[in-house]
């Protein structure tokens, strides 16, 4: 067991560090085992509830061709992600991001790659409403599951009444935030006082982590995000020329309000939802847990290794208009940029094994 003297101790050596490469302002949260995902109070966990929003997050009706449902783009085998850089997307559409990793979702403070989606259980009818994902028809889908005896039953179990649109958020929620946590991952082990848990290039790596390449700047706290969004210096992607993606960028444009939607050539990320020129381009930090299972990588899924993330990193970015000051060459070699992907290895930890039968 770590003591408070030890914990504290930890914390002012990352802050300082992170300070002495002139990275951190402020004091910056400890990376660190997993607490207990946080609970809303207004949708508590409950086997019945867990049921209910597994049966819906794998059920085809969600979408309007009745094609595709939350796991088409959030594969349990693929970090519950998609293996491609961006997202396959309803019929007559193409997608512009890549699925952010389901996995440990109920962390996260901000949801979908600008923070747009205020909870997730906002987010699961969004998503099943929004055109270019499922395009369904929420009223219908209410009808649907109010015809099926299933349902019925699952959700007089879950919330005591029909199925209806708010239950179908909950449940979605309720299962997402709390079936989708890791376990202890080797890192977790070491800080939790097992010495021999991490490889020594792998400490040395999280040294790297915390000091010279400054990663804790952001991803910081138990999941490895501070929930903040960010311009890291990617270069506009030269897939955007491309007509289709230049119709889903004035589409989504026109969605968020954008002045002059029809002139969008580029994904402007948190600008859509706060129209502040500060924010041109920012997106939300992910977690680093279980990098393994979740390649490729970033909002967009350009880059197919951590080595070539790392390398991003390292050169300080593709400078780009309102980049992140701290996002600077940092000067790693090849065996500290090794260290670093080794302790980024040790952060996979095992999910609970999926059981689809009924
Ligand atoms: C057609 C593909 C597709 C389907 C189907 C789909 N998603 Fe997604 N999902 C995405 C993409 C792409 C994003 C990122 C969107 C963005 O940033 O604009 C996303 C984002 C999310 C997020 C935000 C995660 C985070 O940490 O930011 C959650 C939660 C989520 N989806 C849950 C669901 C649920 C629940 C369903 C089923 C009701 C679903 N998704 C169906 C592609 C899909
Ligand atoms: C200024 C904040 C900031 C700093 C410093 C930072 N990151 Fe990030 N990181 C982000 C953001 C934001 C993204 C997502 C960017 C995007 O997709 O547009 C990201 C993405 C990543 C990803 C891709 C994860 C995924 O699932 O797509 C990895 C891996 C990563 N960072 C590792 C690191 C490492 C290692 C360092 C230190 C060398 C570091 N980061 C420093 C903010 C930061």
């Amino acid at each position: 067991m770590m003591n408070d003297r030890f914990r504290t101790l930890l914390k002012s050596v990352a802050v300082a560090s992170a300070l002495a490469s002139g990275l951190a302002s402020a004091e910056v949260p400890d990376i660190g085992p997993l607490p207990p995902v946080p609970v809303n109070p207004d949708n508590t966990p409950t086997a019945a509830r867990m049921a209910l929003g597994q049966a819906l997050f794998f059920d085809n009706r969600l979408s309007g061709t009745g094609n595709l449902n939350c796991s088409s783009c959030h594969l349990p085998d693929v970090g519950w992600t998609l293996p491609s850089a961006f997202s396959v997307a309803n019929e007559g559409f193409v997608e512009r991001r890549n699925p952010p990793t389901l996995i440990n979702v109920g962390y996260n403070r901000a949801l979908i790659w600008d923070g747009r989606a205020p909870s997730l259980e906002k987010q699961a009818i969004g998503s099943i409403t929004n055109p270019v994902h499922k395009g369904q028809n929420l009223d219908k889908l209410v009808k649907i599951l109010n015809d099926d005896p299933k349902f019925i039953a699952l959700f007089q179990a879950a919330y005591n009444g029909k199925p209806n649109a708010d239950d179908i958020g909950r449940a979605l929620a309720v299962w997402q935030r709390h079936f989708l946590v890791t376990g202890e991952s080797n890192f977790d082990r070491y800080v939790k006082g097992n010495m021999l848990a991490l490889s020594e290039a792998a400490v040395r790596g999280m040294d790297i982590f915390k000091g010279k390449g400054g990663c804790i700047v952001c991803h910081n706290g138990p999941n490895f995000s501070d929930s903040g969004f960010y311009n890291i210096g990617l270069a506009r992607n030269a897939q955007f020329d491309k007509p289709e993606y230049l119709k889903i960028l004035v589409f989504d444009a026109k969605r968020m309000k954008l002045d002059n939607p029809e002139q969008a050539t580029d994904d402007a990320g948190r600008y859509l939802v706060t129209k502040d020129k500060a924010d041109w381009k920012k997106f939300k930090t992910p977690t680093l847990r279980n990098l393994a299972d979740t390649a490729p990588y970033m909002h967009d899924g350009r880059y197919a290794t951590l080595d070539a993330v790392i390398d991003h990193f390292n050169r300080g970015g593709d400078q780009v208009e309102n980049q992140d000051p701290r996002i600077k060459p940092l000067g790693l070699s090849v065996t500290e940029k090794a260290d670093l992907k080794a302790f980024l290895q040790s952060l996979w930890g095992p999910l609970p094994k999926l059981n689809l039968a009924e």
